[in-house]
């Protein structure tokens, strides 16, 4: 593959390391990211590659370092490789000292939950360009700190809908058949045979609230084993199947046999479900929640139960959760963790609902793929502390043109001045958007050779906005 002659420099704050950029592109051999399958179809500004899209090479691929931490996927260590970047994977994650100094030369850094990207250890990355969190949470990552740097950090948050959805079907049927109970009375030694209280679920009408990744995922499988499915969600969304949206959560809890919950925590899902909502269950009915731990108010749902109202319920999340496994499910966690446990046919999991291997080979592809959009392309579809920006890619028919990518500063009349640096060529298309303090701009232009490349990098540098360029061709 032919390399690009023009070495331009990744930072120039005392830290260019000159890096000669190729990049070569595998797009069409990966597998799909769950983000960009459910409910984003391929537009001219998605992920999707078209057949004829033209590599951007600024970089020989080679060049490019990535540490990987704490045994990140093998899914996500095949994508990364098959780019030709160089790779470092370790197995654990690495005491602040040692990050420090492993994280000086790497461009892209891959890591789980427990490797703590705090501004300090950042401070020491200078060129560091991409975090990617191979796990759903980023809370282990100084999130601000880095945007205001320039380095883009992405998560997996929906590589696991699927598992959450199965665990759910599991359970509703093990309520419906109160086989917790069954299963704890046996292995006390009790023979306890009976079947009044238990039901099968088809015919029975499942009410799904909050329709996003996992619950239209639920409610699929669902109406495969013969449940009516009714949704409620606070967005207008085409139906799966033959289910239904209600047009109100009461409406969907007076008629649901089994509820089940998947929305977001936000301030407006805190105690979602209380006293009120539980009382306009139908009796008899189950609640399920697999969403957040906020989102049921524990004491209603106890004393609900304990008046058995509802015939049952599971949850696999909590409002406090222990850091580490043990046994520490007790009232010094949650003050009423004690009453939970006695009921009876209620399913308690230790927030296990997207823990499966599947999730965790999805997680590789799809937090991979988006490191890779990023080095290669500067696409920030799914960034978690950058503005969503991404064009549709160049084509081969497009032989002199690059893609300017420019994080600056959001202050006035940064538009203005990156324009007139750009004016002297033909802009095709341009975005922009900012995040607090932060924006990204994406431009491709064209009629640009490759003496006016330098030239064009150098001055938007000299912007005060400036946070980083990259100009990739
Ligand atoms: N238990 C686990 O291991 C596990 C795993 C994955 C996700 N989750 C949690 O499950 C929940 C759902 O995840 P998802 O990936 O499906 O999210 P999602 O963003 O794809 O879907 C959430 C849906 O809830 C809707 N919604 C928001 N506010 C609502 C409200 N007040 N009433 C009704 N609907 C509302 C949204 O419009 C959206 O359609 C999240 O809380 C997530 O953190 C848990």
């Amino acid at each position: 593959m032919p390399s690009s002659a023009i070495g331009i420099p990744e930072r120039t704050n005392g830290h260019a390391d000159n890096l000669n950029r190729t990049v070569s592109n595998s797009f069409n051999e990966l597998s799909p990211s769950p983000t960009a399958t459910f409910q984003s179809p391929p537009s001219s500004y998605g992920g999707q590659q078209r057949t004829s899209a033209k590599t951007l090479k600024p970089f020989h691929t080679q060049d490019i370092k990535v540490l990987l931490l704490e045994n990140v996927n093998k899914t996500g260590q095949d994508i990364l490789k098959k780019q030709g970047y160089q790779i470092e994977t370790l197995k654990s994650s690495l005491a602040e000292d040692e990050l420090i100094e492993k994280i000086k030369g790497v461009h892209v850094i891959g890591i789980r939950s427990k490797t703590q990207l705090t501004a300090k250890v950042l401070k020491h990355a200078k060129n560091l360009i991409v975090i990617g969190c191979f796990c759903i949470g980023t809370n282990q990552v100084d999130l601000k700190y880095a945007a205001e740097n320039g380095i883009c950090v992405f998560n997996s948050p929906f590589s696991n809908s699927r598992s959450v959805a199965e665990q759910m079907i599991g359970t509703i049927i093990a309520l419906a058949r109160q086989i917790g109970d069954r299963n704890n009375e046996l292995h006390q030694g009790v023979w306890n045979k009976v079947s009044a209280g238990c039901w099968e679920v088809r015919g029975k009408t499942l009410g799904i609230v909050g329709y996003g990744h996992v619950g239209s995922q639920l409610s699929v499988l669902a109406e495969a084993m013969g449940m009516r499915v009714i949704y409620y969600d606070v967005v207008n969304l085409m139906s799966l199947g033959t289910s239904a949206q209600m047009p109100t959560l009461e409406a969907l809890l007076n008629q649901a046999d089994f509820v089940t919950l998947h929305v977001p925590e936000i301030p407006e899902t805190i105690n979602l479900i209380s006293t009120q909502q539980l009382e306009q269950m139908k009796t008899g009915a189950y609640l399920l929640n697999a969403s957040r731990g906020t989102i049921v108010d524990i004491p209603a749902l106890v004393s609900a139960m304990q008046a058995r109202k509802l015939a049952g319920a599971a949850l696999d999340v909590f409002p406090n959760e222990p850091a580490g496994n043990g046994p520490k499910f007790t009232n010094d966690l949650n003050s009423w963790t004690d009453d939970l446990r006695n009921l009876n046919n209620i399913i308690l999991t230790p927030h296990i609902g997207g823990s499966t291997e599947e999730a965790q080979a999805a997680i590789g592809i799809e937090v991979a793929d988006a490191l890779v959009n990023y080095v290669n392309f500067g696409t920030t579809a799914g960034a978690v502390n950058m503005p969503e920006v991404t064009l549709r890619s160049l084509t081969i028919d497009e032989p002199n043109h690059v893609r300017v990518i420019y994080i600056h500063r959001n202050v006035p009349g940064v538009l203005r001045k990156v324009n007139e640096i750009l004016g002297d060529h033909n802009v095709d298309k341009q975005m922009t958007d900012s995040r607090g303090d932060v924006a990204y701009l994406m431009a491709d232009i064209s009629n640009v050779n490759t003496s006016q490349i330098k030239d064009l990098y150098q001055s938007l540098e000299d912007l005060g906005s400036r946070i980083w360029t990259r100009v990739l061709y």
